[in-house]
């Protein structure tokens, strides 16, 4: 089959690297291409919001599935677009990208299916948000109900800290339009985690956990960011948690979509809070996530292409989700000044060095181990012949070795024969779960 890819960063260097593996994949094209992607698919210069161009060149190309990887062409109603033109494409509909669109849509979602959340209100009008936080009396969270580039979310220890959150998104329109409604919810504690489950609509197949890491900096400090890190599994979250979270989570939320006569195809990457033995979600995203899925494609086993394609067609009955039991860890390397300002066009050195054929220590330990390694690009474009930097998040190092500890060594170790000026990255990717930070 032919394929097209929409979005161009890491997560979809993950999917375009997996989907060229497929024995059914013939042609494999992607929206813009990065240096790492177009060594394994055709770039095709079409902006992932000009539907109708994408529709042409898919109608044309005769592409027969279309995988959207980021959250802005969903809410944009792409999935529409394609199917009204007979096109195949795997992602929830506008109606039902919803689930990450509107905070406020996604808890009337969860109260309608009896999905445990934290208590909420919704408020358009800033006064009664400040009445609320007043009477609340304890820590909250004030959250702007539209897509934000994930800084919608702002943890408040205390009443003012809320009233200055609420001032911000609804009267200073610090996040523009998403900002005029607001969930005001309670703050939960916990142990935050992704679960990714592939939905026809009607039923769903787990695709497991991924361990993320949010903040900039080592043992969670500054701000957050789109994802520094992840690994998959997630010691202590197995089989029997995967079959809760699609029992109390998602195939209520299936349900309860499709009552509402809107329903979710595509990946629901839920947000979950773990704590002890409660699970609560905490959002909901209805795409891959990133650097998640970096992690997860690197132990898919089986046809990606085959197994997207089922979903998005509802033969999600049909399909089995095999991953390998090894785990995988990913290492995100970020430009200097990320997630504020930082600069592009900065040349990278070093990834010659563990793509390349010349030989190193390590590089015989992990052929001896078993161990792959993959660099998957985030934000790189190529200058003069050269590779430079070309967004927030650069490249994501991704090994695949028997259990967490290797797989982290593994990536640490790739990620040090990289260079780039202003280069940082997280040191204690799964450092919690290896026991070396405290819970
Ligand atoms: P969201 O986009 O809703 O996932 O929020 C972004 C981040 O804010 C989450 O990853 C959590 O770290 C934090 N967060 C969101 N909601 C809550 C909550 N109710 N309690 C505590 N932390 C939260
Ligand atoms: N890594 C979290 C996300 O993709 O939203």
């Amino acid at each position: 089959m032919k394929v097209l890819v929409i979005g161009k960063g890491g997560r979809e260097h993950s999917l375009c690297w997996r989907l060229n593996q497929s024995p059914t994949v013939w042609g494999l094209y992607c929206t813009g291409g990065s240096p790492g992607i177009n060594q394994v698919a055709k770039p095709v210069d079409i902006a992932p919001d000009d539907f109708a161009g994408l529709v042409r060149f898919a109608a044309a190309e005769k592409i027969d599935l279309t995988i959207v990887g980021p959250e802005a062409p969903l809410a944009g109603g792409i999935v529409d677009q394609f199917e009204r033109a007979g096109l195949t494409i795997f992602g929830p509909s506008q109606a039902a990208a919803q689930l990450e669109s509107s905070k406020a849509f996604a808890k009337l979602v969860m109260r309608e299916a009896g999905v445990p959340t934290a208590d909420f209100a919704t408020f358009d009008d800033a006064d009664a948000a400040r009445r609320y936080v007043k009477s609340l009396g304890r820590p909250c969270v004030v959250k702007a109900d539209g897509l934000a580039m994930g800084k919608g979310v702002t943890v408040c220890a205390s009443a003012d800290a809320a009233l200055a959150a609420v001032a911000d998104a609804m009267e200073t329109r610090r996040f523009g339009a998403a900002g005029a409604r607001v969930v005001i919810e309670e703050m939960l504690r916990g142990e935050e985690l992704s679960f990714f489950a592939l939905c026809d609509g009607a039923g769903a197949v787990a695709l497991g956990c991924a361990q993320d890491h949010k903040a900039v900096f080592d043992g969670d400090r500054g701000p957050n960011t789109g994802g520094m890190g992840a690994y998959t599994p997630v010691p202590r979250y197995g089989a029997e948690f995967e079959e809760r979270v699609m029992h109390e989570v998602v195939r209520p939320t299936l349900t309860a979509m499709a009552a509402r006569g809107n329903p979710f195809r595509g990946v629901m990457f839920a947000g979950l809070m773990v704590d002890g033995d409660r699970i609560k979600v905490l959002e909901y995203n209805v795409r891959f996530g990133d650097p998640e899925c970096e992690a997860l494609m690197m132990r898919f086993d089986g046809d990606l292409a085959e197994t997207l394609l089922a979903i998005a067609q509802g033969r999600a009955r049909e399909v089995a989700i095999r991953l390998s039991s090894r785990t995988a860890a990913t290492v995100v390397l970020t430009a200097g000044g990320y997630p504020g300002d930082y600069a592009r066009g900065t040349p990278i050195a070093g990834l010659e060095r563990i793509d390349g054929v010349e030989p190193s220590e390590a590089k015989v330990r992990w052929a001896m181990e078993k161990t792959r390694v993959k660099v998957f690009h985030a934000g790189t474009a190529t200058r003069d012949g050269a590779l430079v930097t070309d967004g927030g998040r650069v490249l994501a190092v991704t090994a695949l070795a028997e259990g967490l500890e290797r797989a982290v060594t593994a990536a640490y170790e790739a990620a040090g024969m990289i260079r780039f000026d202003g280069m940082h990255y997280r040191r204690d990717v799964g450092a919690r779960a290896l026991g070396h930070m405290p819970a």
